[in-house]
C-alpha cells in the first residue's frame, strides 16, 4: 500500500519526487490525543491533524450525530431556497455564540479556503450594495495564511505559496506583520504596534481609503510562522478600519472555537470583527466544513432591491448536513468540557516548559497563545539566521521526534505544536521529554 502512494497520489505541500523517495506515514486509527500508523506504531498527536481535530480522535458523540443524520439523508444542499435541518440549527447556534460580536448571518463552504473566498466576495458585494463600488481592494499581512484558492493565496503573505502560481489577483496588498522576533525596527512591542499600524495607514491613504474594501488577518498568525501580535495590535487595527470605513475580517480558521484559550481569537483581543471565517475546529474535521459569518452591519446591506443583491456564490457542499450535524455535536463537547479553558491552562504550562528549550543553540525563540505554539529554529542565535528545513539538523530533529512517537509539524524553520484541546499535563510532559531528547541528539552531532 505504501508503495502505491506515490504512484497514485500527489500530496499537498510536497514535491512528487520527494514523496516517491520516502514512504509515507499512513495513519489508520486514532483515539483521543493518540493516532496509530499502518504498522501499529502509536504517536502522540501534537498537531491535531492540521490544528483541526480539537476535541480529539474518535469521539463517539460525533460519530453518533453523523450516523443519525445518515439515517435521515446524507446530502441535500442549500442553493436557492432549499435547506436542511442541521445547517439551520448550526447557523442559529453560531449566531448565538457570536452574539457579543453582533454576528447575524452564516454562509458555508467545505473548508478554510472556501471561507476566505466567501469573505472577500461578500466584502466587495457589500460595498457595491452600499453605493461605494470602488471599494474593492483587500489588505492583509505579510506572513499571513488564508488558504490556497486564488483569493486566499493572493491575500497570503508568504512568497513560497505563491511563486509557482503567479501572477496573483490584482487588488491584494500585504502590510508589515507585528513580528517581534524578526523586524528591522524594534524589540519594544508597543512601539512595533505603532510602527505597523502607522505604516498600514500610510499605505491605505496612499492608495485611497475609498478603494479599500477589507482588511483580513489571523488573530494569531499560524501557518506563516506562529506570530502572536502584541495585545494592542488588534484594537488598533479595529480603530484604523473604523476610521477609514474598511471591513475587518478575522480569519479564525485556526483560532476559532478555543485554540488560543478563548472561544474566538479576536474576542481574546477584545475586538469584534465585521466578518469571521471558520473551518477546522468548527467540527474538529470529522467532515469537511467551513463557514463565513457576517455581522448585523454587513448583513443589513442586503436589505435592498439593488440588482446585485443576489449572492451569486456558494458551493455544492454549502451547509452539508453531515458536516453541520458533526459541528453541532462538536460544539456540545467544546462547551461542555470547556476546551477553551483547558487550552488556556495547558497552553500556559506548555509555553513555560518550552522556554527550557532556549538553552539549546538551535532554538531562537518559543512563543504561542493557548494551544497554538511554535519553536523558531536558527543556525545562529546572534544573527537569527533561520535553520533551513533541508538542513541535516532539522531532518534529524524531525526523525528523532517521529521515532519517539511524537507527531509535530515542521513549517520552514518552525516546529509547530497545536495538539487537540483535550491535551493534559501528562501529554505536555511526554512531548517535552521527546523534544529534549531530539535537541540533545542533534547537539551530540
Ligand atoms: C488561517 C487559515 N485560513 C485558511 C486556511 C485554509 O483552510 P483549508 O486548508 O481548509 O482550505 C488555513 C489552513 O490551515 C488557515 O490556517
Amino acid at each position: 500500500m505504501a508503495a502505491d502512494n506515490a504512484r497514485y497520489i500527489w500530496h499537498p505541500m510536497a514535491a512528487p519526487a520527494a514523496t516517491e523517495a520516502a514512504l509515507p506515514t499512513i495513519i489508520t486509527q486514532g483515539e483521543g490525543v493518540f493516532v496509530q500508523d499502518i504498522d501499529g506504531k502509536r504517536y502522540l498527536d501534537c498537531t491535531a491533524g492540521l490544528w483541526c481535530v480539537n476535541v480529539g480522535h474518535r469521539r463517539p458523540e460525533i460519530k453518533q450525530a453523523i450516523v443519525d443524520q445518515l439515517d435521515q439523508i446524507a446530502y441535500y444542499g442549500t442553493f436557492s431556497n432549499l435547506s436542511n435541518p442541521p445547517s439551520i440549527a448550526l447557523s442559529a447556534r453560531l449566531i448565538k455564540m457570536l452574539a457579543p460580536e453582533k454576528m447575524a448571518r452564516v454562509m458555508y463552504g467545505s473548508g478554510g479556503s472556501d471561507a476566505n473566498e466567501t469573505a472577500f466576495k461578500l466584502a466587495r458585494q457589500y460595498w457595491k450594495l452600499s453605493g461605494k463600488p470602488e471599494k474593492t481592494k483587500i489588505f492583509s499581512l505579510k506572513h499571513g495564511y488564508h488558504g490556497l484558492h486564488f483569493g486566499g493565496m493572493s491575500a497570503g503573505g508568504n512568497i513560497m505559496w505563491r511563486r509557482a502560481y503567479e501572477p496573483m489577483l490584482p487588488g491584494f496588498f500585504q502590510a508589515e506583520a507585528p513580528y517581534l522576533y524578526r523586524n528591522p525596527w524594534t524589540n519594544d512591542p508597543e512601539r512595533l504596534v505603532d510602527l505597523c499600524i502607522d505604516d498600514l495607514e500610510r499605505e491605505i491613504l496612499h492608495q485611497g481609503a475609498d478603494t479599500v474594501a477589507a482588511f483580513v488577518a489571523e488573530p494569531v498568525q499560524g501557518a506563516g510562522g506562529l506570530i502572536v501580535p502584541p495585545a494592542r495590535y488588534w484594537p488598533r487595527l479595529r480603530e484604523l478600519c473604523d476610521r477609514h470605513d474598511i471591513l475587518l475580517i478575522a480569519d479564525e480558521v485556526v483560532t476559532g472555537f478555543g485554540r488560543t484559550g478563548s472561544m474566538f481569537g479576536a474576542r481574546a483581543w477584545g475586538v469584534a470583527p465585521d466578518i469571521m471565517n471558520f473551518a477546522k475546529g468548527i467540527n474538529s474535521a470529522y467532515v469537511p466544513l467551513g463557514a463565513t459569518v457576517v455581522n448585523e452591519r454587513v448583513a443589513r446591506a442586503w436589505d435592498t432591491d439593488h440588482p446585485l443583491a443576489t449572492i451569486m456564490h456558494g458551493y455544492t457542499y454549502s451547509g452539508h448536513p453531515l458536516a453541520c450535524a458533526a459541528a453541532l455535536a462538536n460544539l456540545d463537547i467544546v462547551e461542555r468540557e470547556d476546551l477553551p479553558g483547558n487550552a488556556a491552562r495547558q497552553g500556559e504550562y506548555f509555553l513555560a516548559r518550552l522556554r527550557e528549550l532556549l538553552d539549546y543553540k538551535q532554538v531562537g525563540e518559543v512563543r504561542g497563545k493557548g494551544l497554538m505554539l511554535g519553536i523558531e529554529l536558527v543556525l545562529d542565535k546572534a544573527t537569527k539566521a533561520p535553520l533551513p528545513p533541508t538542513h541535516p539538523a532539522s531532518k534529524k530533529l524531525y526523525a528523532t521526534l517521529c521515532a519517539q512517537g511524537l507527531l509535530v509539524r515542521i513549517a520552514g524553520n518552525k516546529i509547530i505544536l497545536s495538539p487537540p484541546l483535550t491535551f493534559e499535563k501528562e501529554h505536555v510532559e511526554r512531548c517535552m521529554n521527546g523534544l529534549h531528547a531530539a535537541f540533545e541528539a542533534i547537539a551530540a552531532d
